[in-house]
């Protein structure tokens, strides 16, 4: 495309963000014709009349070629990308429920309407991991991505550790920092880093996979005794998120769960806002990507990536496949359980138990859940049990 007229959903911390960079490098050819907001009688840092409520005004225009869609709601968000591609207009967008939730449906409208969907920014913010993912390990064998996606989550437990600062304190700053989502719910459950590993699984392995057949827990159950733990072991504890293949190629694993990582290793070092990911493969072995994963800066420049891949034509192409409703079966996983006394733990969870340790306060045992309960086991679920991954 020679000229991109972009209409931009959403004036926040990424839209303003975008806004400037674009409005200040007249030279990359990139012009906001409209800014749709949900408030108008709201005072922005934009010349008024760029401003409209209607989503139509954007949509109907037809010397807007580009959407830019960077709002909270997930519902709108997607009537509006439908309604926009369905216009052809290509689209970018960092809306990772959105994409999650209607992966396909997406993917689908952008074919049939010829135009191009990018969405690097609704995955580890200025990490570019969907495009490597895409074409430059197109042709590798891919076994596992595993890493940290979520900023939020690494800023609260990096905080904890490091400075000693309380859970709240930390999710405080993190609200601050612009780095959680408007409903922190979603970082601290591990949603949101959910939603990221099911759009990786598609560009790394061309598996489709719900956000709710992701094994899941967040880091809200975690004690103060399984950070002592931790400590004593040489451990950090990260929220780690999985996508594993066997050696046939089927999925076993595809989780977002604390885990226990080795405080020096690559992953341990991943501190604060920053996202790290390993990528296994078998001829590479193992590569690190790692950047900042949230945050407005971070986050704009892989809008701006994504703009600036409009202006060649680029699109995704999925050359993995598209294979929907994938069915997996999990394997077993080593995990710590720790849980109050008063607590009656039903240890046949357990398919192996490898330590158990019980004195009056603190209780934990070791060992490998059964398989067939990993996927539907409600130990996620309980808040007063800790559960954390071995890597
Ligand atoms: N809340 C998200 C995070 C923002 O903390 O990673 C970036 O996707």
């Amino acid at each position: 495309m020679e000229k991109l007229t972009i209409g931009l959903f959403g004036f926040g911390v990424v839209g303003e963000g975008i806004y400037k960079v674009l409005s200040q490098k007249q030279n990359l050819g990139c012009t906001i014709k409209k800014i749709a907001i949900k408030n108008p009688n709201k005072n922005r840092n934009a010349p008024a009349s760029l401003f409209t409520n209607k989503a139509n005004d954007i949509i109907n225009d037809e010397d807007i070629n580009l959407i830019v869609e960077l709002i909270d709601d997930a519902d709108a968000a997607f009537n509006i990308v439908c309604d926009a591609m369905n216009k052809g207009k290509s689209v970018v967008s960092a809306n990772k429920k959105m994409i999650a939730t209607h992966h396909l449906k997406l993917i689908e409208l952008s074919k049939k309407n010829n135009v191009s969907f990018l969405y690097e920014a609704a995955v580890c913010g200025s990490v570019p991991i969907i495009r490597n993912l895409e074409e430059y390990f197109d042709n590798d064998l891919l076994i596992y991505i595993q890493g940290i996606v979520n900023g939020s989550t690494n800023y609260i437990l990096s905080k904890m550790k490091t400075d000693n600062v309380s859970y709240e304190n930390a999710l405080s700053a993190a609200k601050e920092n612009g780095f959680a989502e408007s409903d922190p719910t979603l970082d601290v459950e591990g949603i949101d880093a959910a939603y990221k590993i099911s759009i990786i699984t598609l560009h790394a392995f061309g598996k489709y996979i719900k956000t709710k057949d992701v094994i899941r827990k967040g880091i809200t159950s975690l004690k103060e005794n399984d950070f002592q733990y931790a400590k004593e072991k040489g451990f950090v504890i990260k929220l780690i998120a999985k996508s594993i293949l066997n050696k046939n190629g089927d999925l076993i694993n595809i989780s977002v769960l604390p885990t226990f990582i080795e405080k020096d290793n690559t992953l341990g070092n991943t501190n604060n806002e920053f996202n790290g990911l390993l990528i296994g493969s078998s001829l590479a072995d193992e590569q690190f990507l790692y950047g900042k994963g949230a945050g407005r800066y971070p986050t704009s420049s892989a809008v701006l990536s994504d703009i600036s891949a409009i202006k060649y034509g680029y699109r995704y192409e999925y050359k993995k496949g598209i294979k929907s409703n994938t069915q997996y079966s999990a394997d077993s996983v080593k995990c710590y359980i720790s849980f109050n006394r008063e607590i009656a733990f039903d240890r046949s969870v357990f398919e192996k138990i490898n330590e158990e340790y019980l004195c009056e306060d603190k209780r934990y045992i070791i060992g490998h859940l059964k398989p067939e309960l990993v996927k539907d086991t409600q130990l996620f679920e309980d808040k007063r049990i800790s559960l954390i991954c071995f890597n």
